[in-house]
């Protein structure tokens, strides 16, 4: 059965984009019924649309968790979700909320978790003198940024660069491992791939 999908953003939604183009692949039995932002002006909006997605604006400033996240479900189940995506989705989600959700939302997290969970995570992984970075797709549990891992890209990082350097090449192997992860949970093949830039591996 063609399972629903809802992707969570609050900003430019790049790895939305690329999980709706990976939906569109002939191959998944899925498509992406609902995009949700907290952010009015999230620019991600804008793209959802362009790519006939209907979008849901609920402003999160001023609101409750739990009034926020009630007035979400409504629309979610209303579309019949089964599976929610966060890309960029800059809200933490209450345990009650994930605990509903269980095994049904999955997050795209900027660093080789569990290394450097939460905020500047790029400036941590530069001030900690790593060698390699990376992105990481993981299920959503009440605990920030640390449910199973569904797969990882790892990324070379050089001493030289700039924090914003670095999250610009982390985010070059973020939309081929969401897209590559989205496929896996939808029933798809564990998948090993080698660029210049990454080495992605999906479990
Ligand atoms: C990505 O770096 C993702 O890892 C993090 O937020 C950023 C969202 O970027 N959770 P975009 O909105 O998908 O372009």
């Amino acid at each position: 059965m063609t399972q629903n999908i809802a992707i969570f953003i609050s900003g430019r939604g790049s790895n939305m984009a690329a999980l709706i183009e990976a939906a569109q692949d002939s191959e998944l039995d899925a498509r992406v019924a609902l995009v949700v932002s907290n952010k009015p002006d999230a620019a991600g909006l804008e793209k959802a649309t362009a790519a006939g997605i209907e979008t849901l604006v609920v402003p999160s400033k001023g609101k409750s968790r739990e009034a926020f996240e009630q007035e979400v479900e409504r629309h979610l189940i209303r579309e019949q979700i089964d599976l929610i995506c966060l890309a960029g989705f800059m809200r933490v989600l209450s345990a009650g909320f994930v605990g509903r959700w269980e095994s049904k939302i999955l997050n795209i997290h900027p660093s080789l978790l569990p290394s450097f969970p939460g905020l500047h995570v790029h400036e941590q992984a530069l001030s900690a003198g790593v060698a390699v970075s990376g992105c990481s797709v993981h299920w959503v549990t009440a605990e920030l940024d640390s449910g199973p891992i569904v797969g990882q890209a790892v990324v070379p990082v050089s001493a030289i660069e700039s924090a914003d350097d670095l999250a610009e090449r982390i985010q070059q192997a973020e939309h081929p491992l969401y897209a590559a992860c989205l496929r896996r949970v939808l029933g798809g093949k564990p998948k090993t791939e080698t660029t210049d830039q990454y080495l992605l591996c999906v479990l």
